[in-house]
């Protein structure tokens, strides 16, 4: 995920002495946006102004993110570009999944780095920045199973839609993952405290949630489970679309599918992770289901839900990867028809278990380079012809922002496509229908088919 671009604009206050400027820059999933939110939030609760550029900021955190070894590459990188926005008493700070892995490395590595701070330490923030700028530095990576960030208030920048973390940390332990290292054990919020939130954020004029957490779907409050989630959220007047992510197989009881099927803002569309289309590799991946059960939820879901779009995650090349192991993710793929994939090539990481497995198990840089190639041919070929079929069919779109080519605006249907639409700017925010008119395979083009403007219902005084 790239640097978040725009924020919100602050009040007028007129203050004596102005206040110390914040910039964060965030890396990683939608989970480290909603933190940055939080870290705002927190922040300008205690005077600090946020900014969008870092370009002379007297804060910048860099939010960082584990996952591969490639996304903690460029964030090495980027710490080294950002002394030249730097002023002598600049404090940078490190924060997210890679501060909580390499802990006081990351101060010996980068020099100009004073604080770094775990996804459990943020509400320490004011403090720690008072501390370096009397020139000490610290290493915040305490787990603290009870914080939820219950009493900081998220400053949004995403204009029209609200995060909401529900879940942090996570329970499983696939063996090639570092999220367990870096988030600790899963804790869920109150259901109370979300449909609280939710709430606000239809006050605040949005009306699309989606629900953060490792492994969401299995939500549990103690009282609740992510069924009674979904259908709270999605009662909660003035909430036109719920989304969630990201769920796991084993996760998806007959009652989470129900509350999914039987509430109406609950978008039909699911990111449902695969990793693997092979038993046996599963198993290494210690994912807990095999191929026929991944199948089975599948079906299950599509059962219940009509028109259901199913996205998913995949590796390749995790260690001893054999050619029927591939073939057997090419071939799920090939039964599924996923709407659209992420694909990645395995990134070992220290301390997993995968990094245990036997050395001759390594697949070769050329073998996974040609698997990954074969796989993406494969999933962007069955989502051309999905896409294809789509053409001509009326949906609605919510409008996100205008599109990277500056002309046209691009929205998101309820079942998760991308649409572009020539609409002017000040429809963003707004719901619009359209027909679909083109796609290049993966996004379409549309046009309106209707001129009757629809904003979100705004809640009713009183109601
Ligand atoms: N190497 C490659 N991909 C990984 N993922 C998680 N850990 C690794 C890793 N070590 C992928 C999984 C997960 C997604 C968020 O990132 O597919 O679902
Ligand atoms: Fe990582 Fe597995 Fe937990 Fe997902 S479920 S965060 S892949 S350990």
């Amino acid at each position: 995920m790239s640097a978040l671009r725009s924020l919100p604009e602050l009040p007028d206050v007129v203050t004596a002495t102005p206040k110390p400027t914040v910039y964060i820059e965030t890396y990683g999933c939608q989970m480290n946006v909603a933190d940055s939110e939080l870290m705002y939030g927190k922040l300008v609760a205690h005077g600090y102004a946020p900014v969008d550029a870092p370009d002379g900021a007297d804060v910048i955190l860099v939010n960082t993110c584990a996952i591969r070894e490639n996304a903690e590459t460029r964030v090495i990188g980027r710490l080294g570009e950002l002394r030249r926005f730097m002023k002598p008493d600049t404090i940078v700070g490190v924060t997210g999944c890679m501060a909580q892995r390499l802990g006081a490395r990351v101060l010996d590595q980068a020099r100009h780095v004073s604080l770094v701070v775990g996804p459990d330490g943020y509400r320490a923030l004011p403090a720690l920045l008072d501390g370096a700028r009397r020139g000490e530095k610290f290493t915040a990576t305490d787990f603290d199973i009870e914080e939820h960030y219950e009493d900081v208030v998220a400053r949004r920048f995403e204009g029209v839609k609200a995060w909401i973390p529900v879940q942090r940390g996570c329970d499983y332990r696939c063996t090639y993952c570092i999220v367990p290292f870096t988030r600790g054990p899963e804790r869920s919020r109150k259901l109370a405290d979300v449909v609280r939130e939710v709430q606000q954020v239809v006050e605040q004029g949005l009306s699309e949630v989606v629900l953060l957490g490792q492994t969401v779907n299995s939500y549990h409050d103690g009282a609740h489970d992510f069924a009674d989630l979904l259908r709270a959220v999605g009662t909660v007047d003035g909430i036109r679309r719920v989304r969630y992510t990201s769920p796991h197989p084993n996760d998806f009881s007959d009652r989470v599918i129900e509350a999914m099927a039987t509430t109406p803002t609950v978008c039909e569309h699911v990111h449902l992770p695969m990793q693997s289309g092979s038993t046996s590799m599963l198993k290494r991946m210690l994912r807990r289901y095999s191929r026929e059960d991944y199948l089975e939820c599948v079906a299950r879901m599509r059962a219940a839900i009509p028109g259901l779009a199913l996205t998913t995650d995949i590796i390749v090349g995790f260690p001893g990867e054999t050619d029927e192991e591939f073939e057997d993710t090419l071939s799920l793929c090939r039964e599924v028809r996923f709407d659209d994939a992420f694909m990645f090539k395995f990134s070992a990481r220290e301390g997993t278990p995968a990094t245990r497995m036997p050395p001759e198990w390594t697949i070769p840089d050329d073998v996974v380079a040609t698997r990954f190639d074969r796989l993406v041919r494969t999933v962007r070929g069955i989502s051309r012809e999905n896409n294809l079929g789509r053409l001509g069919e009326t949906m609605e779109l919510l409008i996100e922002k205008v599109a990277r080519d500056g002309e046209l605006l691009q929205g998101r249907s309820r079942d998760f496509k991308t649409v572009m639409v020539p609409a002017d700017a000040a429809r963003i925010g707004e719901y619009l229908t359209v027909t679909l008119t083109g796609t290049t395979g993966a996004t379409f083009t549309g046009t309106p088919v209707t001129e009757r403007r629809e904003r979100a219902p705004l809640p009713m005084m009183g109601a």
